[in-house]
């Protein structure tokens, strides 16, 4: 499995010789200049909700590559009504795709679309591949729901917001990585916007510090599996 990060809360996912992104927030991020949209490649788009900074360029990716969107129920229905491929979850549910299984947990935020539509609640995924596991907490708080995922899946990466102010921080980040058992998290959301700017040394420090490993890759760069 290889991951790249796009920036934000973006990710790039390849697993079982298909193309994933999450929450594709590129054209938005000008942290992200550097990646050009039109070559990204997607079977799949994963949202965790629907707040613009993480949903704005769904339309333009999903033209390119028609690509299946992959979100609650009310999301999956709001691109299926503008014509896109859509597959609904909901909360506990699960998925066997032909690249792995998915299935939508719970996440602590809100959701709702730019133009004021109903969003659903928000979540995160558990995604098990055909060799490893990864959890992608979506914009949360946290919780001790992150508890019940260890029960089902042992997990090879957690991928955790933690730029504070909308989401965890890094304390609490730490707290998360305890409660899914995982101690290799790939930090998300931080740094775009002026209320989530994190000092990294320190980041990595705080976590370092509890034997656990804390990766921030620079936007374009890739973490194999
Ligand atoms: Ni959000
Ligand atoms: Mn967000």
């Amino acid at each position: 499995m290889k991951i790249t990060y796009y920036g934000h809360a973006s990710l790039g996912i390849e697993v079982g010789g298909k193309y994933i992104i999450v929450d594709p927030f590129i054209t938005g991020n000008p942290q992200a200049a550097s990646i050009n949209l039109s070559t990204i490649k997607a079977d799949y788009i994963l949202l965790t909700h629907a707040h613009p900074d993480h949903v704005l360029d769904v339309d333009a990716i999903a033209k390119n590559t028609n690509a299946v969107i992959v979100s609650n129920a009310e999301i999956a229905s709001y691109y299926a009504k503008k014509g896109f491929n859509s597959h609904p979850m909901n909360h506990g549910g699960s998925w066997k795709f032909d690249f792995g299984k998915v299935k939508y947990v719970n996440a602590i935020h809100s959701s709702s679309f730019p133009d004021g539509s109903y969003g659903g609640n928000p979540g995160g995924f558990v995604i098990e591949g055909e060799h490893k596991n990864i959890y992608i907490a979506g914009d949360t708080a946290l919780t001790y729901d992150m508890k019940l995922i260890p029960l089902r899946t042992k997990l090879d990466l957690a991928i955790l917001p933690i730029g504070d102010n909308f989401t965890m921080d890094i304390e609490d980040a730490i707290i998360a990585s305890d409660f899914v058992e995982c101690d290799k998290v790939l930090g998300y959301h931080y740094d775009t916007f002026g209320y989530i700017e994190i000092n990294h040394e320190e980041a990595i420090r705080k976590f370092f510090d509890k034997g656990k490993d804390l990766m921030l890759l620079p936007i374009g760069d890739s973490i194999e599996l």
